[in-house]
């Protein structure tokens, strides 16, 4: 998948600002950003959802504006907002999508009974989705996804307000499908740990990609651990750090939090030049979420803006249904 150069406009307002990006076959892309950022406004246009208003892109070879139906064709979908048929059963919502995407019935026999199995739905497969609970369709959503073995998946927010254990659940079945089909992931998430599976990583901040890189190499780049200190006095003991190592300190409930190059070096300089008894020290490394701080100054799981407006259903959807 290519990417470059891409813009969108709304009217006066640009959501999409000049990205260009490059995602390998098979590999597992995460795209973060904030809210608002111009996630979901990029994976519509590459999806064929909405028109690009400047640049190019390619999905599986295919270029969304000149090939969108071949597009369509190499892809499959799982949105943030709902799309599936109320009045149909689960099992039904299944088969309907097998149907638009030509799949075989004996292939479809094959794949809808381990994909229900996955997404804990067996049981509840002939009832009607509009009994189904916000989660149960979610995952009746995921399991569409992942029916006619596309090419490339998109992904945005796929486990949005699920329980862990079906989290889990789904992505033992994706790393399972990824083995098997070589299928190329694009995800966006609010959750550090799925941002963590990905092997590169996009921040999109104010429609621009403001960091791309591995997990790793992204964490690298922080270039500070965090050291979290609980004294007797945390206010006298921030004063001495200050004066004593030149690190300014922040007060927080559990203690004097630092941020320093390395960590484990630094405390036992701490020890030396503390004059009041420690309780306790801790010493963490960057995560995915001081990456994302960093770039956009906000905390990943902040911008996780819950789920029950992310339930709203979206005009854009529903008219690509309605094709
Ligand atoms: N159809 C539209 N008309 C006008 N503005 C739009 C439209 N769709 C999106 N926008 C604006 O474009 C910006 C990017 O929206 P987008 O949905 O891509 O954000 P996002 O990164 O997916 O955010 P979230 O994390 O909340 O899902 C927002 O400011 C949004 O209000
Ligand atoms: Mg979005």
């Amino acid at each position: 998948m290519e990417v470059e150069h891409l813009v969108k406009r709304f009217g006066p307002f640009t959501a999409v600002n000049d990205i260009s990006f490059t995602v390998e076959p098979g590999e597992l892309f995460g795209f973060l950003g904030p809210n608002g950022a111009g996630k979901t406004t990029t994976i519509s246009i590459l999806c064929t959802l909405l028109t690009l208003t400047g640049g190019r892109a390619t999905v599986a070879g295919h270029d969304v504006s000149a090939e969108p139906d071949a597009v369509r064709a190499s892809i499959g979908l799982v949105f943030q907002e709902l799309t599936l048929d109320d009045l149909l059963t689960g099992e039904e919502n299944l088969r309907f999508h097998a149907t638009l995407y030509g799949i075989p019935r004996s292939e479809l026999a094959e794949r809808m009974g381990p994909l229900l199995e996955m997404v804990g739905l067996t049981e509840r497969a002939h009832d009607r989705v509009q009994v189904y609970s916000g989660g149960m369709k979610r995952r009746l959503e995921i399991a569409r996804g992942l029916l006619h073995s596309p090419r490339v998946l998109f992904l945005d927010e796929p486990t949005i307000g699920l329980d862990p254990q079906t989290r889990t659940h789904i992505w033992e079945y994706v790393d399972t499908l990824r083995g098997e089909e070589d299928t190329t992931m694009f995800l966006t998430t609010h959750y550090m740990d799925e941002a963590e599976r990905c092997e590169r990583i996009a921040i999109i901040d104010h429609g621009q990609i403001v960091a791309i890189d591995t997990p790793s190499a992204l964490k690298a780049s922080v270039g500070a651990d965090t050291v979290t200190v609980a004294t007797a006095d945390d206010a006298l003991a921030r004063k001495q750090i200050a004066q004593g190592l030149g690190a300014e300190g922040e007060l927080t409930g559990e203690g004097v939090r630092l941020r320093v190059p390395n960590g484990e070096a630094f405390v036992p300089r701490l020890f030396d030049h503390l004059a009041v008894g420690v309780t306790n020290v801790n010493v963490r490394r960057p995560t995915l979420d001081d990456v994302f701080m960093k770039y956009t100054g906000r905390d990943l799981r902040d911008a996780d803006s819950g789920m029950g407006e992310r339930m709203r259903m979206n005009p854009m959807v529903r008219s690509f249904r309605a094709r």
